[in-house]
C-alpha cells in the first residue's frame, strides 16, 4: 500500500476541507459535552473504562520511572488522564481543543496532579520528543488529517517511547457481528439523540467508524509514520482495538 490510500481525516456528511472539518468536530463535542460521560456508559454498558484502563496499563512499563511523561490526546473529559495517572509514577498530561470538554476534565482531575492543555492534536504546543509515553481514546478517529495526527504523536515521543491508540472496530462475521451492527447503526444514535438531545454526533459515530480503516490497514498507517513493533488487538468481540506501536 503506498501513502496515497491514506484517507485524508475525519469528514462529516456536506463538510468539506480539514478547517471546516475540524470547526465541526469542536462544535459537536462542546455540544454534548454534559451528557459525554452518561452516554459513554450507558452505550458501551460501562466497558469504556475496563478498555481506558486497560490501554493505561499497556503503557505501564514506559511510565514506572519518576521523571516520565505521558500524553493523553483528544482527552475530552479526562478518564483515560486518570486512568494513566494510576498507572503512571510520573508526571501525566491530558490535551483537547474543546473548551467545555476540558472545564468538566478539570472538574474531575481536581487534586489529582494531572496537567490539562487545550491544544490542538494537529500542531502540539510540545517540544519534539517530550513525551515517554502517548495514548489516545476514540479520538485519533475525529482528527481531520490522520497522517499529521500520527506525525504528530511520533514527534513528541522521545525515542523509545510508546504510542497506544484506542479505537472502536467492526466485528467482521457471525451472529455478534449482525447484531452488533445493529445495535451500533440503529440503536445507538437513537438513544444518543434521546439522551443528549443532539442527532448528529450519535450519527456521526457509527459513520465515521464505519468510514475508518481497518486495523491491518491502521497498522500500516502507523508504520508509514515512523512506529516500529506496530501491532493491534481485539476486545469484546472485536468491537475495540487498542494500537501499539514504539519511536524507535
Ligand atoms: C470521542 S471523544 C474522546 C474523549 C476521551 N479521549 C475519551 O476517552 O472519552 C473525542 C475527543 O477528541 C477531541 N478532538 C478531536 N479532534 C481534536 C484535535 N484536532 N485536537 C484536540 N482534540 C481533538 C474532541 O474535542 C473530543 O473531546
Amino acid at each position: 500500500m503506498s501513502e496515497k490510500n491514506l484517507p485524508p481525516g475525519t469528514r462529516a456528511e456536506g463538510v468539506r476541507g480539514e478547517e471546516d472539518t475540524a470547526r465541526y468536530v469542536r462544535k459537536m463535542f462542546a455540544r454534548i459535552t454534559p451528557r459525554y460521560d452518561l452516554l459513554n456508559r450507558l452505550l458501551s454498558f460501562s466497558l469504556d473504562q475496563v478498555w481506558r484502563r486497560r490501554t493505561a496499563q499497556a503503557l505501564a512499563a514506559p511510565l514506572a520511572a519518576a521523571d516520565s511523561r505521558a500524553l493523553d490526546l483528544c482527552c475530552g473529559t479526562a478518564d483515560l488522564t486518570l486512568a494513566l495517572r494510576r498507572v503512571s509514577a510520573g508526571a501525566v498530561v491530558g490535551c483537547d481543543f474543546v473548551h467545555p470538554m476540558l472545564v468538566r476534565a478539570a472538574k474531575k482531575a481536581a487534586g489529582r496532579r494531572v496537567g490539562l492543555i487545550e491544544a490542538d492534536a494537529l500542531m502540539l504546543p510540545f517540544a519534539d520528543r517530550s513525551f515517554d509515553a502517548v495514548a489516545v481514546a476514540f479520538g485519533f478517529r475525529n482528527l481531520a488529517n490522520y497522517r499529521r495526527g500520527l506525525e504528530e504523536m511520533h514527534r513528541v515521543l522521545k525515542p523509545g517511547g510508546e504510542v497506544a491508540i484506542l479505537e472502536f472496530a467492526l466485528p467482521q462475521e457471525g451472529l455478534f457481528a449482525a447484531l452488533y451492527r445493529f445495535y451500533f447503526r440503529r440503536l445507538l444514535p437513537w438513544i444518543g439523540y434521546a439522551v443528549s438531545g443532539a442527532r448528529t454526533p450519535y450519527s456521526y459515530l457509527p459513520a465515521s467508524v464505519e468510514r475508518f480503516p481497518g486495523c491491518e490497514e491502521f497498522s500500516h498507517w502507523m508504520e508509514l509514520a515512523g512506529f516500529t513493533a506496530v501491532s493491534y488487538q481485539l476486545w469484546t468481540g472485536g468491537t475495540v482495538a487498542l494500537h501499539q506501536g514504539r519511536k524507535s
